[in-house]
């Protein structure tokens, strides 16, 4: 039998010196967060586990309520009133900051060392403030400018960085297009120079050329700055260009974690396949795209077993239990027992 494994890439030791700059800049472990509501706890981040490397960028990618956004803001401890159940490791430079306490975290961590462009951030910028103030923030909040001049011209860089004109410093958010606004918000992300930054659905909201050109910006910023990213979106087909690293969320789970060039190559699990056959590619005409055919299940209440089962074609006995990951002779880890012996799927080998 392959062997059964957390979506880690490494262990890495705990430390305590957040300056250490270890391989993996982030390593998420056996994270859960379930809200409480009235008619139950939902599940949205199920023990998930996780690591990026340092430098590397990583698309987390699933259909619209698999727990994208609640992954995000469980890393970023960004969390809503009714939170159930908030537990799990996060290391950060090796360091686990889920011990931190709520004063500690803010001081040390979000908007500083981490920092998330909340999905439709475009739109929630502060209209009565200009741009330059609220890049600036961040800086001020944290002391890392001597004075309002100084964070002033770091706000400048970090427009530089994102291909927004330093003249629009001074601007107000409604003088500005969607795109430019957008651009704001991960400047604002970058200005404190964080070991990694979380974008939710950074283009969703946007045209089909805004997109583009904000892929650009992630793309350039990958290859000029140091710095490892976090990229969530429901749209696989946006993210093949930038990422290193995929993971594929299907129901507050990761099922499979591998890295991107040859994740949308051959994706492994059925779920990951049905996901890449829904893309539109110059050869396939519409009629030839797959689609998935169902609805993710609730995730109050969800099914005991995989979670994928009710959607899945080639659904066997074992499946009424809960697959582990498994990891396959290329570290590629996938969490369906198609793959318990770790190698090749075989057409015939669940039945
Ligand atoms: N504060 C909350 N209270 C209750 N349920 C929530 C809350 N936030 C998100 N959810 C639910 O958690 C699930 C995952 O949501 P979300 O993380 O937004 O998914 P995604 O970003 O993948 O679309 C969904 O079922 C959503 O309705
Ligand atoms: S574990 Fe079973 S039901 Fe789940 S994806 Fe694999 S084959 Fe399908
Ligand atoms: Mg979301």
């Amino acid at each position: 039998m392959a062997k059964e494994t957390k979506l880690a890439a490494n262990n890495v030791e705990k430390n305590m010196n957040l300056d250490e700059k270890t391989a993996n800049v982030l390593d998420v472990q056996d994270m859960y967060l379930y809200f409480q509501t009235g008619k139950g706890i939902v599940q949205a981040v199920d023990n998930v586990s996780f690591a990026l490397e340092r430098g590397k960028s990583m698309v987390i990618v699933g259909e619209s309520g698999c727990g994208k956004t609640s992954l995000g803001r469980a890393i970023l401890r960004l969390l809503p009133e009714n939170v159930y159940k908030y537990e799990g490791s996060c290391l950060l430079n090796g360091s686990d900051i889920m011990q931190y306490d709520d004063e500690r975290f803010r001081k040390e961590i979000r908007w500083k060392r981490a920092a998330l462009v909340p999905q439709s951030s475009m739109n929630s910028l502060n209209p009565v403030l200009k741009v330059s103030d609220q890049v600036a923030e961040p800086i001020l909040i944290h002391d890392l400018a001597d004075n309002k001049e100084q964070a002033r011209e770091k706000a400048a860089e970090a427009f530089k960085k994102v291909g927004v004109p330093v003249d629009f410093l001074n601007r107000y958010p409604f003088e500005l297009s969607g795109g430019m606004r957008q651009r704001v918000a991960i400047a604002t992300s970058l200005v404190t120079d964080p070991d990694f930054i979380i974008l939710d659905e950074p283009t969703s909201a946007l045209d089909m050329l805004t997109q583009a050109n904000i892929m650009n910006v992630l793309t350039k910023l990958k290859e000029e700055i140091d710095i490892s990213f976090v990229l969530i979106t429901h749209d696989v087909s946006t993210s093949s260009e930038i990422a290193d690293m995929a993971a594929i969320m299907y129901a507050g789970q990761i099922v499979e974690f591998t890295d991107a060039y040859t994740f949308f190559g051959t994706p492994l699990h059925p779920y990951s396949e049905r996901l890449m056959a829904s893309v539109p590619t110059l050869e396939a005409d519409d009629e030839e795209l797959g689609f998935i055919p169902g609805q993710p299940p609730s995730l109050i209440n969800p099914p005991e077993g995989c979670r994928f089962a009710e959607r899945c074609e080639e659904e066997f006995e074992l499946c009424s239990e809960e697959p582990p990951g498994f990891e396959m002779e290329d570290d590629r880890i996938v969490k369906c027992w198609l793959y318990r012996e770790g190698g090749e799927r075989d057409a015939n080998y669940g039945k």
